[in-house]
């Protein structure tokens, strides 16, 4: 079994989940607000089986860390890499398509945190993992993770559209893609 790593950032700590993350794990994902760009908020059990999985990761994907603060030791998001099948508007041809995801609770909003916890995680995927490319499917109209993504790098790749409504797919590629 391969424990993921830990990263540092200048203000955020990136690690493995904790049995202790749970309740704020399911908090997040079962918010309506959190999630509204997210197809909506996760069921209860889906998401106590999401955090189940997180916590009993093996080894490939998904990878998620949870976002912490420096000196704080408490959940306060995450930051994930996880296989999704190509298909529709979707591009990454005879590749396991890898995709990022992230998500803070409300008051961390606007300090620059999912912007640092990606950029780090970007640097892990691409370089030490050797990963070609990462792609992010984003709501049209979800500016604030739109800018994330153009600030950690990516560009818009393509238009997708599946039951929820039509979504941009953007993408970063690294040395090895
Ligand atoms: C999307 C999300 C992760 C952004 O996190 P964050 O830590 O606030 O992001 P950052 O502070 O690193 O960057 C946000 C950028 O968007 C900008 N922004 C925020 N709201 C905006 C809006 N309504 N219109 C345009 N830009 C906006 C900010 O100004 C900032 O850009 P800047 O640094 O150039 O000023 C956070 O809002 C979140 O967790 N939302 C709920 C979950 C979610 O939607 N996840 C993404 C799914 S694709």
């Amino acid at each position: 079994m391969t424990r993921q790593p830990t990263f540092e950032t200048e203000r955020l700590v990136l690690r493995p989940y904790r049995d202790g993350d749970r309740a704020s794990f399911i908090a997040l994902h079962t918010d309506q607000v959190v999630r509204q760009y997210m197809k909506g908020p996760l069921p209860l059990d889906v998401a106590n089986e999401r955090f189940k999985q997180h916590l009993n990761r093996i080894d490939g994907f998904p990878m998620s860390w949870a976002i912490t603060r420096k000196g704080h030791d408490e959940f306060i998001g995450r930051v994930s890499l996880f296989e999704s099948a190509a298909g529709g508007g979707r591009d990454v041809a005879n590749y396991g398509r890898v995709e990022l995801g992230y998500l803070l609770a409300e008051q961390y909003w606007g300090l620059g945190f999912a912007t640092e916890a990606v950029k780090r995680i970007m640097e892990f995927a691409l370089s030490d993992l050797s990963l070609p490319c990462i792609v992010a499917d984003v709501d049209l109209n979800h500016h604030a993770s739109r800018r994330v993504l153009e600030k950690c790098g990516f560009t818009w790749r393509s238009r997708g559209i599946d039951e929820h409504g039509e979504y941009d797919v953007f993408r970063i590629q690294g040395p090895a893609g």
